[in-house]
């Protein structure tokens, strides 16, 4: 009979411990640790030196291998195939992770049905909803299709068992946090119970050449549960974010075996679903009309997708000690630093004024390019000047005042030409191309005022 010892491993961050503890010595999270049986080690023999055997396969020269035909299955949504590189490709297994909420079991219910419906088998196994519930959704979403099985299930033989019946193409599992494998000690969700499952169906998935998509909660601290213990297991690892009160959700591929990362898919919430944005250029760009103050216009990158977006800001008057200093989907410190350089460096008097200032549409503008657009917003606010709206403005700050170049600054301007912009304000270090655009090139804060807000009357 084997030998078995008993081991305390901590569920929040798998740390083994000889003995129980009532708190983790690893994360310090109490009555996290579960003792389990593991296999005893044999006692340890002789060193004898490393073993030596026969290879399965030899190796061979890299010319000579073999290419992987990747047989990539669309998805039909062409946003989600967009991150994907394609489609699906069958065997993989893929991570879809974001907050509860945010749309993962309508973004995969819909895959699922497009998959159904142009010929492939679908599985769509939840632990979480009824298949009545799930139904329902269907029903809205009008998502009904033959070759879609629905099933709930919370135990991993039985997914295995279905996927035997079934064989199906495409395996949807809603969520991994919550199947649960008999053979592994822990609740559902644990981190032994999610690296188990993942591995169980991983290796199915490659056997059957099915392939996979894990539903993966993120926990609050915004990593994904199951402390990215799956993310080396898995070939493809994408989020889907969005804010609570904005319809638009962003789909990233932080991790991809089949292609590249950076590509973001465009959505957006609908009472019928998730709808595709093709042409997501403008979507951060509020209908203010020519001539308000306090608005600026900048591309920034989310991944590689150039997206087009308005900074707003506000002075006004304050007759606090402190005056307020509020940034709403822009970084508070950035802020902070860019009103002390719009003092000191462009004579923007605020010492006695609130500043805030905010991103349109929920997007969340994080890159040092957007600094001279909220510079500029913040100006044009604090002197009654606006910004032309036609103009697209790039450009990093620095501490003296003067304005860096910023990254891919001509796929920016080809994408701000392709949106309708005419004129683009920048830093004098550009040298490239214009893309038909009036180029207004500036060395420093001072000089990008004067252009920026005095074009209108000029
Ligand atoms: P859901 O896909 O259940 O999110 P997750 O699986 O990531 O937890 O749905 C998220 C939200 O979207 C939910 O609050 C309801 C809303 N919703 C719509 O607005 N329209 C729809 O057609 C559907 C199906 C959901
Ligand atoms: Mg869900």
């Amino acid at each position: 009979m084997a030998r078995t010892k008993t081991l305390a491993r901590c569920s929040a961050c798998d740390r083994t411990e000889p003995r129980w503890m009532g708190r983790c010595p690893g994360c310090g999270a109490w009555g996290t640790m579960e003792t389990e049986e593991v296999a005893a080690r044999a006692p340890s023999r002789a060193p004898r030196g490393p073993t030596t055997a026969a290879p399965t396969r030899p190796a061979l020269p890299i010319r000579d291998v073999p290419l992987d035909a990747l047989d990539r299955a669309p998805t039909g949504l062409s946003e989600l195939d967009r991150v994907l590189g394609g489609g699906l490709v069958p065997g993989s297994v893929t991570l879809v992770g974001g907050e509860p909420g945010a749309g993962k079991s309508t973004l995969l219910l819909q895959a699922a049905y497009a998959l159904a419906s142009a010929g492939r088998t679908v599985l769509y196994v939840s632990a979480e909803e009824s298949p009545g519930q799930i139904r329902l959704r269907a029903e809205r979403l009008g998502a009904l299709a033959d070759r879609l099985y629905l099933a709930s299930e919370t135990e991993l033989p039985a997914v295995l068992g279905l996927i035997d019946a079934h064989k199906p193409d495409l395996l949807v599992l809603d969520s991994v946090q919550t199947i649960r494998d008999p053979e592994i000690g822990g609740g559902a969700g644990g981190v032994a119970q999610v690296r188990a499952c993942a591995a169980t169906l991983t290796e199915v998935a490659k056997r059957l050449g099915m392939a996979t998509v894990l539903v993966g909660h993120v926990t609050k601290d915004g990593s994904l549960a199951g402390p990215r213990v799956l993310e080396h297991l898995v070939d493809t690892v994408c989020e889907l974010t969005g804010e609570r009160h904005h319809a638009l959700r962003l789909l990233t591929a932080t991790k991809h075996r089949f292609g590249s990362v950076g590509e973001v898919g465009c959505f957006q919430m609908t009472g019928a679903g998730l709808v595709e944005v093709d042409d997501a250029g403008r979507l951060f760009v509020g209908e203010a009309p020519d001539g308000t103050t306090g608005v600026a216009v900048t591309l920034a990158l989310e991944g590689r997708r150039p997206l087009a977006c308005e900074v707003q800001a506000l002075v006004a008057p304050t007759r606090l000690v402190n005056p307020r200093r509020v940034a709403s989907g822009l970084d508070g410190a950035r802020l902070d630093l860019l009103v002390a350089v719009l003092e000191r460096r462009a004579d923007v008097s605020l010492k006695d004024r609130d500043v805030y200032a905010s991103s349109v549409g929920g997007a969340r503008l994080t890159e040092p390019g957007v600094d001279l657009a909220l510079c500029l917003a913040i100006a044009s606010s604090r002197r009654d000047s606006p910004v032309p709206r036609d103009v697209i403005v790039l450009g990093e700050v620095g501490l003296a005042g003067e304005l860096r170049l910023v990254a891919q600054t001509e796929r920016r301007l080809a994408e701000a030409a392709r949106l309708g912009f005419h004129r683009a304000l920048l830093s004098a270090a550009y040298t490239g191309d214009a893309f038909g655009l009036s180029l207004d090139r500036t060395r420093d804060l001072t000089e990008a005022l004067a252009v920026g807000l005095t074009v209108a009357t000029r």
